[in-house]
């Protein structure tokens, strides 16, 4: 839920310590500082609101001057308000030591008793803070060794950054569940909680893991393990470039990610289908006999990734026979979940830091489940704790409103099922080929609505004032109803719910008058009259309709609705089809309401904390 950055190097650490927050502001962005170390002291400087409230406070500061070594952070509170005393960097008593810190320190409470007991004076109200007197009180001249020994005492989860003015040539890390990674540079080293962030300066990363600590100087980089012992860690080059986390000329990154999705499902088709129809999955680590033992299936997941895997049930049972559970990560974990024999659980994170899901995901395997996850981010979290892993690779998402990596969890979740179909021998040649040549059309018809985007805008603009919202949809495009009503809520504060429609007459249908707008997805499909029946009943009770539904559906003319016609294609792939223009009028409310589409109130992009 926060954002940590560290320099140390041949340059002037400020500005990178701030273009450094610019880019991890999505992952939290309710306070923020940066401590400077130079001439035996620390320079710090922290202040409630965004980044640009950082920078004007240190444009006061006549101060700071040039420093090599620096930290920073970017932060969503969890432990405290967001005001200047409990925004990161926290020092020790003496002011000497200064951390940054992304996580949860689940047993701060007695860590901090115990301290005062000892003498140690403190100043905010958040967990963080025990950190620096925690490393202050076994801080003997050595500050790694100082740093080894406290962090065995912290419970939780953490990625921190460490400077001391004892030690003005080393920045100290060091994670425990929250993601960090390491830049390394010429004559220069960062770390970070996520690439963008140092991705101006480098693209040589090192992946740190749970247990490990970093000691950085200009031009060295020692990683130990728990017990202090030097390891050798693999340094890997990104792929994609610092435009690709900007927002390249669209208004919001949300705008951005939306018009990406033909591109991203391209990725995942030129990566994935080899030939005609080969799929292949690496990562997924489980053997053709593995996946005919499969007694059945839990997917786990939060939010736009949890209606991803109602949509992923659907598929799955259909196509391989596998009973599939779907549950939220956040209930699994704590319901004494029962793992039967060869059951698989499929995690599906964007982020693959969702506290909730590797919760999860570690009392699956704890009872003896196989864990595949579906995750976009690269050595997060998550991929380090699954037995195979299966990324999207659709890039950075910065727009707290997940758009582009929906449909990329979706594409993975189609190909999944084919994959495990065919392995179980389920798959007629006949049948794949026909799945695959209408999977590969999905871009090409993602690109066609996006041209409709200004007649979705217009739409829009009729629909601002509705105090709420009901999204209806059917069988695989009931997950879509939840997904759009998420989409509108989390951005533009509408009230806004999704529901089966069939559930319509089981109490929704109460709700229906002329002050509530009903969203109903409607494309051609095997229960397409059953959705005309319900978009009758809302009419009839002067419900505003607006429906997604297949061009050439003249039909649908005949109720007073506002229509948005996608292409045609097999309704199997509906769920991929009509989310998109459900994403595009989330947006164009949310900014017709000047809302702040890409961080909203109370969000955070990452949700690293329970
Ligand atoms: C989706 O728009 C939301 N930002 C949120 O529900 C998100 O999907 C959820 O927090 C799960 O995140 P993850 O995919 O990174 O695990």
């Amino acid at each position: 839920m926060c954002g940590i950055i560290g320099y140390i190097g041949k340059k002037n650490a400020l500005p990178i310590l701030l273009d450094g927050l610019r880019q991890l502001e999505y992952r939290g962005y309710d306070s923020a500082g940066i401590c400077l170390a130079k001439d035996a002291s620390l320079k710090i400087v922290k202040r409630s609101g965004k980044i640009k409230d950082l920078i004007n406070a240190i444009k006061n500061r006549k101060d700071l001057g040039q420093a090599n070594l620096g930290i920073g952070h970017s932060r969503w509170a969890t432990h405290g308000a967001p005001t200047n005393i409990n925004a990161h960097p926290h020092t020790d008593c003496s002011n000497g030591i200064a951390v940054v810190h992304n996580g949860i320190i689940e047993n701060f409470v007695e860590i901090k008793e115990r301290l005062i007991r000892e003498g140690h004076k403190f100043t905010s109200e958040t967990d963080s803070e025990v950190i620096a007197h925690l490393i202050e009180e076994y801080y003997t001249g050595d500050l790694e060794k100082a740093v080894l020994k406290a962090i065995k005492y912290l419970k939780g989860s953490f990625a921190i950054g460490i400077v001391s003015s004892n030690e003005p040539d080393k920045l100290i890390a060091a994670r425990k569940e929250s993601p960090l990674v390491v830049g390394v540079g010429k004559d220069e080293n960062f770390i970070a909680s996520d690439i963008p962030a140092i991705l101006r300066y480098t693209k040589k990363v090192i992946y740190v893991d749970d247990g490990e600590i970093v000691v950085l100087k200009k031009d060295s980089i020692k990683v130990l393990d728990s017990n202090g012992k030097v390891i050798k860690k693999r340094v890997d080059t990104i792929k994609w470039n610092i435009s690709s986390a900007q927002k390249s000329g669209f208004t919001h990154f949300m705008l951005k990610e939306i018009h990406e999705q033909p591109r991203v499902l391209s990725q995942i088709i030129s990566s994935r289908i080899k030939g005609s129809s080969a799929i292949e999955l690496d990562g997924i680590n489980l053997s053709g006999a593995a996946i005919k033992r499969i007694s059945n299936i839990i997917i786990l997941a939060c939010g736009t990734a949890y209606h991803a895997g109602l949509v992923g049930k659907y598929l799955i049972e259909r196509f391989t026979k596998i009973p599939v559970a779907v549950d939220v990560s956040s209930e699994f974990r704590y319901r004494k979940p029962i793992i039967r024999k060869n059951t698989v659980v499929i995690a599906i994170s964007q982020s693959g830091e969702t506290a909730d899901t590797l919760a999860a995901v570690k009392e699956a395997k704890s009872r003896g489940a196989t864990v595949i996850s579906i995750c976009n981010v690269v050595g997060s979290s998550l991929a380090r704790v699954s037995d195979g892993i299966l990324y999207t690779y659709a890039g950075p998402e910065i727009g707290v409103a997940s758009t582009k990596a929906y449909t990329a969890q979706l594409a993975m979740l189609y190909l999944l099922s084919f994959y495990i179909a065919e392995k179980k021998g389920l798959l007629r040649k006949r049948v794949k080929r026909f799945l695959i040549k209408e999977f590969k059309s999905l871009p090409e018809i993602l690109q066609e609505i996006l041209k409709k985007k200004e007649g979705i805008k217009k739409l829009a603009g009729k629909h601002l004032n509705f105090g709420s919202f009901l999204y209806l949809g059917r069988n695989l495009n009931f997950p879509t109803a939840l997904e759009g009503a998420l989409k509108l809520k989390e951005i533009s504060y509408i009230p806004a719910e999704g529901y089966p429609a069939g559930e319509m007459k089981h109490g929704p249908i109460a709700l229906i008058d002329e002050y509530r707008a009903v969203v109903c997805i409607a494309p051609d499909s095997a229960i397409y009259e059953k959705m005309v029946s319900n978009i009758q009943e809302i009419c009839a009770r002067m419900g505003k309709v607006i429906i997604v539904a297949t061009e050439g559906d003249k039909e649908i003319r005949r109720f007073t609705g506002e229509i948005i016609y996608v292409p045609k294609t097999d309704e199997l792939f509906s769920p991929i089809v009509s989310v998109v223009p459900l994403q595009l009028l989330a947006y164009y409310i949310a900014v017709k309401k000047c809302c702040d589409v890409d961080q909203p109130r109370n969000l955070a992009k990452s949700v690293t904390v329970e």
